[in-house]
């Protein structure tokens, strides 16, 4: 059967997910009363297909298990032991993006591709351990060089602006050095183009240059104003010193993006303080004025 580019959203929230556990701040407030303007969501995360029955995985969320619960396409289909999941690729190594892994741990093959910093992180916790490497090949990306996968499509892997993961962080932290620490990941086949870039402190202008004229850019949400956690009091902690762009302002991910040429520009990796996951708040209205989605958990994108 011919395929096509495909993506499907796993989840769509930053880490901690929305709601999170222990937040009542107005919006998590908002979940817990079953507000109708609201609307749950697991902690980020995509699948890629450009064959039938056949997926990879970027990034490997805390919550993939409920993930491959609600969404029939991941879940085993033939034989005594099946997965269509035949890859993950890790952006970082961030809880929130590597903790699914762990749900991965059946002495099942697959391939677990991530940059050698990434992978090293991996390596020096032993609790990964129980993802068998005699089963599960970790496979280093080198950046900028396209990995062919043998479900329709290639995968580049590109520096994008960030920080080491949170647990490693030490007194000091440089934000915004362009490493192998946070990668974003442009996927080509089938005549398309789609990035996944969940975690972004800046949009240079190598950035722009980059995403421009792709069918789909899944863009880092998960702030409106970079003060947002700080002004609720939750957090002494800006976006910016999280290593993730806001989305308002004129150095805002709405204001950088606002002259791409881009097909579909949706955000994700949106932190449950986000006035944009409010329906019809003012901040919705303006990032959907502008042409952007907001991500869902179950959100197909077809190409
Ligand atoms: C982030 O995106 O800033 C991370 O999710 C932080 C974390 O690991 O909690
Ligand atoms: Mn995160
Ligand atoms: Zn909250």
């Amino acid at each position: 059967m011919p395929s096509q580019l495909k993506a499907l959203v796993l989840g769509s929230a930053a880490g901690g997910g929305f709601p999170q556990w222990n937040c009542r701040c107005p919006i998590c407030d908002m979940a817990w009363n079953n507000d109708p303007r609201v609307t749950r969501r697991t902690q980020s995360s995509i699948a890629v297909s450009g064959a039938d029955g056949a997926w990879m995985l970027f990034n490997a969320s805390p919550d993939l298990r409920q993930q491959i619960l609600s969404l029939h396409t991941l879940q085993p289909a033939n034989g005594m032991r099946h997965t269509p999941i035949k890859g993950v690729f890790i952006t970082n190594g961030d809880v929130d993006h590597v903790a699914g892994l762990l749900t991965l741990r059946e002495q099942q093959p697959f391939r677990l591709y991530g940059s050698r910093q990434t992978l090293q992180v991996l390596a020096d916790s032993q609790v990964f351990n129980v993802v068998n490497k005699a089963v599960v090949d970790r496979v280093p990306i080198e950046l900028g060089v396209p990995l062919a996968t043998d479900i329709g499509f290639t995968v580049t892997a590109f520096a994008v602006p960030g920080k080491v993961p949170l647990f490693m962080e030490g007194e000091r932290v440089e934000i915004g050095a362009e490493t192998e620490s946070t990668v974003g990941l442009e996927v080509a086949g089938h005549g398309h183009r789609l990035f996944y870039i969940p975690g972004c402190a800046h949009l240079t202008e190598a950035l722009l240059q980059r995403v421009e004229g792709a069918d789909a850019v899944l863009f880092d949400g998960t702030t409106f104003t970079d003060d947002e956690m700080v002004t609720l009091g939750l957090s002494p902690k800006t976006a910016g010193r999280m290593g993730h762009i806001q989305i308002s302002g004129a150095d805002g991910s709405l204001q950088r993006l606002a002259s791409a040429k881009i097909g579909r520009k949706i955000y994700i990796h949106i932190n449950n303080t986000n006035p944009i996951l409010v329906d019809g708040s003012p901040q919705r209205q303006a990032v959907e004025a502008a042409g952007w989605e907001v991500a869902y958990d179950g959100m197909e994108i077809d190409l």
